[in-house]
């Protein structure tokens, strides 16, 4: 198997495409540990695949610096991060306010920033890594009613390039996967938020790819196998789109 043997951390975990990379990781022999700020979700998920469960809001320092320690003492030095743990707020950007700009960034550029920062410098030390981030095509080409969103995932993209610069010679590699619209609570709650405008974007964004339909969470977790596995060896500073053909190039 692929990951036999090697220890992955996945943040928010306990849903969506964060749930099926846990899977798709121990599947192929990971010894997977998981954090989310949902811990009852968590403990579940870590239940189904004989892995660790933590309590983690990437939106806070120390607590990304808990986890870390937390797996190590667990499972041992972290060798796959996957930077899964994102959220949004639907609103067209007039209708936004600073309040919204802090969520939206915290969770999705500066929990990247954070959950990496927390476990780089072991592997650093170690001489070796594998960091997945999970982006989004909206990062790429930008998303109605999701513009701070679009601008904390092209962030995260910058991140992955500049990471992959700075730790190649390490031996770690950093790349990142831009999904395009996959089914998950996340993409329904524009719906569950705002109704009919929320189902439109839902519908303009599968227009919007050329397979015509909406992903599912194995294909974006088969994708952050791939990136995270020695298969990807000669990979880094890549974002891999996982959308359909959404967007090319
Ligand atoms: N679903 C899509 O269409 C889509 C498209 C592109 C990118 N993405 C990205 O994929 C990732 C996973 O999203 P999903 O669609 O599976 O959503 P989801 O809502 O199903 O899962 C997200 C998980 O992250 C956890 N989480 C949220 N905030 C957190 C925090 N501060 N700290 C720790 N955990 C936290 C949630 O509790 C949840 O378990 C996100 O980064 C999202 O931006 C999703």
């Amino acid at each position: 198997m692929r990951l036999e043997g090697r220890t992955a951390f996945v943040t928010g975990g306990a849903s969506g495409i964060g749930a099926a990379t846990v899977r798709r990781l121990a599947a192929e022999g990971a010894r997977v540990a998981l954090g989310d700020l949902d811990l009852d979700g968590a403990r579940r998920m870590a239940g189904e695949v004989d892995g660790f469960a933590c309590v983690l809001d990437v939106a806070d320092v120390a607590s990304t610096t808990a986890a870390a320690v937390a797996v190590r003492e667990a499972l041992g030095p972290i060798e796959i991060l996957v930077n899964n743990a994102g959220n949004d707020r639907f609103a067209f950007f007039t209708n936004t306010d600073e309040e919204l700009w802090d969520f939206v960034l915290d969770v999705n550029l500066k929990g990247t920033l954070a959950m990496t920062h927390a476990v780089l410098a072991a592997m650093h030390e170690r001489g070796g890594g594998a960091i997945v981030n999970v982006a989004s095509e909206a990062g790429r080409v930008g998303s109605q009613g999701s513009v701070t969103y679009s601008a904390a995932k092209a962030g995260v993209i910058g991140f992955t390039r500049a990471i992959a610069r700075e730790s190649a010679r390490f031996g770690v590699r950093c790349n990142a996967v831009a999904p395009g619209p996959i089914e998950t609570p996340l993409l329904n709650s524009a719906e569950a938020q705002h109704g009919d405008i929320g189902a439109r974007l839902k519908q303009g964004m599968i227009a919007a790819t050329v397979m015509r339909r909406i992903g599912t969470p194995d294909e974006v977790a088969a994708a952050i196998a791939y990136l995270a596995s020695d298969d990807a060896s000669f990979v880094t500073g890549q974002t891999l789109n996982v959308s359909g053909g959404l967007s090319m190039g």
